[in-house]
C-alpha cells in the first residue's frame, strides 16, 4: 500500500496512530484535570513505570497535550545522569511560565512566580537561563540553596499562579530513573510537602521510568510508597493489539483478514513497539486493500530486522565480553523473567555473587539491565533474551 500514507510509527516517543489500551489511565487523568479546575485541588502524584518501548513517553506526551489544550502550566523534562535535574527543570519551568504569561497576560501571581523562579535559579547557580532584566528576584523564597526546600517553595508559587487562572500545574519527568538520589529525594520532599495542605494546590507531578523506579524512590524517602499512585504501563492485551493495527488502516480504507491479524498478534506479543513496527512493514509490503497472512509473514521478518537493529544490537554492542557472558547467562536461565543473582553466579560458575558486581553495575549504567528488586536482575527491553541467545556462538 502507499508508503506515503503509512499510519504506523515505530520509534522512541513517536505518537502511535491509535493509543490502544490506555483508556483507564487517561480517564483517571481526566479526573485529575477536572478536580483541579473545578475545586482548585491537587491530587496524589503519579509514577508511571514500564520496560523500554511499552509507551511511557508517548503516554506522558498525551497527558501533556491534554493539559496544554486546557491552558495549564506545563513543564515536561527528561532526567539524565549527566545534568542535574534542578537545572533541566528550571529551564523548562521558565519556558512554561513564559507560555503561561502569553495565555494569561494579567496574572499578578505569575509575576511573583517568575520572581521566585529567578531567585531559585540564581541561588542554585543555574546559568544560561534568561528571565529578562525586568523580572525582580523575590529574595527569601526558594533561595535557601537546598533543592528540596526550594523546589517546594517554587512549586507552591507556581501552583498558586495556576490556581489564580482556574487551571493547574503539570510537571512531567521522563526517564526519572536517571536522576540522582539527591534529586529524587528533593522531588519526594516537594511532592510530600505539597500534599500536606488542607486543600493541596493543583500541582500534579508525573514521573516515568523503568520498573526499578519505585525502589529508587523508596530508597530516597521512607514514605515514598504512599506518596505516589503507581501506574504500571504494560504489554497490550490481544484486543488492544487488534485495535492498534486495524483502526488506523480502516481510516485509510484498508482491512485485515482474520488469520493475518492473528499472525500479527502472535508476533507482536503485546509489545507496543513491535505493533508499530509490524504495522509499518506490513503496510508497505501488502498490495492491499486487504492485508493477508502472507503480507504479515513477510512484514514481520522486516520488522524483526528493524527491531534487532534498532533495539537490541546497539545495546548488545555496548557490552564488553564479560558483560555479554552475564547477559547470555541471564537469557539461558529465563526468557521472560528476572533472574536471581545468586543463581546466575552459580550458573556462570562464579564462587561469589560479588564476582558479578562489576559487570552487573556497568550493565545497569548502560541501561541494559535493571534491578526489579533486591537480589534480582532483568533486561530493560522485552524480547532481549531471544536476541542474546541468537548471538551466542
Ligand atoms: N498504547 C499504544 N498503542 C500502540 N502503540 C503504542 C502505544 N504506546 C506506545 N506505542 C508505540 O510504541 C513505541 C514506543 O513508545 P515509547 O513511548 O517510546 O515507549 P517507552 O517510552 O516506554 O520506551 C512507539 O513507536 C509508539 O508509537
Ligand atoms: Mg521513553
Amino acid at each position: 500500500m502507499d508508503p506515503v500514507m503509512n499510519p504506523f510509527r515505530p520509534g522512541a516517543g513517536r505518537r502511535p496512530p491509535v493509543l490502544a489500551g490506555r483508556e483507564r489511565i487517561l480517564a483517571s487523568f481526566d479526573v485529575v484535570l477536572r478536580r483541579a479546575e473545578e475545586f482548585g485541588e491537587g491530587d496524589r502524584s503519579w509514577v508511571v513505570t514500564g520496560l523500554r518501548g511499552v509507551g511511557k513517553t508517548v503516554l506522558l506526551n498525551e497527558l501533556m497535550g491534554q493539559a496544554n489544550v486546557r491552558k495549564w502550566i506545563v513543564a515536561k523534562v527528561e532526567a539524565s545522569s549527566s545534568t542535574p535535574l534542578r537545572k533541566i527543570l528550571a529551564t523548562e519551568l521558565v519556558k512554561a511560565m513564559r507560555t503561561a504569561t502569553g495565555r494569561h497576560p494579567n496574572g499578578s501571581h505569575l509575576k511573583r512566580a517568575l520572581g521566585v523562579l529567578k531567585s531559585f535559579t540564581l541561588k542554585l547557580g543555574i546559568e544560561g537561563i534568561t528571565l529578562g532584566a525586568e523580572v525582580e528576584p523575590q529574595h527569601g523564597v526558594a533561595d535557601s540553596g537546598r533543592f528540596g526546600h526550594d523546589l517546594t517553595a517554587l512549586l507552591e508559587v507556581v501552583g498558586e499562579a495556576s490556581l489564580d487562572f482556574g487551571v493547574g500545574t503539570l510537571i512531567l519527568v521522563d526517564e526519572l530513573q536517571e536522576a540522582s538520589s539527591s534529586d529524587l529525594e528533593a522531588i519526594n520532599m516537594a511532592v510530600h510537602a505539597l500534599g500536606q495542605a488542607d486543600v493541596p494546590l493543583p500541582v500534579f507531578f508525573v514521573g516515568a521510568g523503568l520498573p526499578s523506579l519505585p525502589a529508587q524512590l523508596a530508597e530516597a524517602a521512607s514514605h515514598a510508597e504512599r506518596l505516589y499512585v503507581y501506574q504500571p504501563v504494560g504489554l497490550l492485551g490481544s484486543d488492544d493489539v487488534r485495535k492498534a493495527l486495524v483502526e488506523p488502516c480502516l481510516d485509510l480504507g484498508a482491512t485485515w483478514e482474520e488469520d493475518a491479524l492473528s499472525a500479527a498478534q502472535h508476533v507482536a506479543r503485546g509489545y507496543p513497539y513491535f505493533v508499530q513496527s509490524i504495522g509499518k512493514h506490513v503496510w508497505d509490503l501488502a498490495p492491499g486493500p486487504v492485508v493477508r497472512a502472507d503480507d504479515v509473514l513477510a512484514g514481520s521478518a522486516l520488522a524483526r530486522e528493524e527491531i534487532d537493529a534498532g533495539l537490541y544490537r546497539s545495546r548488545w554492542e555496548r557490552a564488553t565480553a564479560a558483560q555479554r557472558r552475564l547477559l547470555i547467562g541471564m537469557a539461558q536461565l529465563s526468557r521472560e523473567n528476572a533472574v536471581e543473582i545468586g543463581e546466575l553466579a552459580t550458573h556462570l560458575r562464579k564462587a561469589r555473587t560479588s564476582d558479578l558486581s562489576v559487570a552487573r553495575g556497568e550493565l545497569i549504567k548502560k541501561g541494559l539491565v535493571y534491578v526489579p528488586e533486591r537480589g534480582l536482575v532483568a533486561f530493560t527491553v522485552p524480547g532481549m533474551s531471544d536476541f542474546v541467545l541468537s548471538q551466542e556462538e
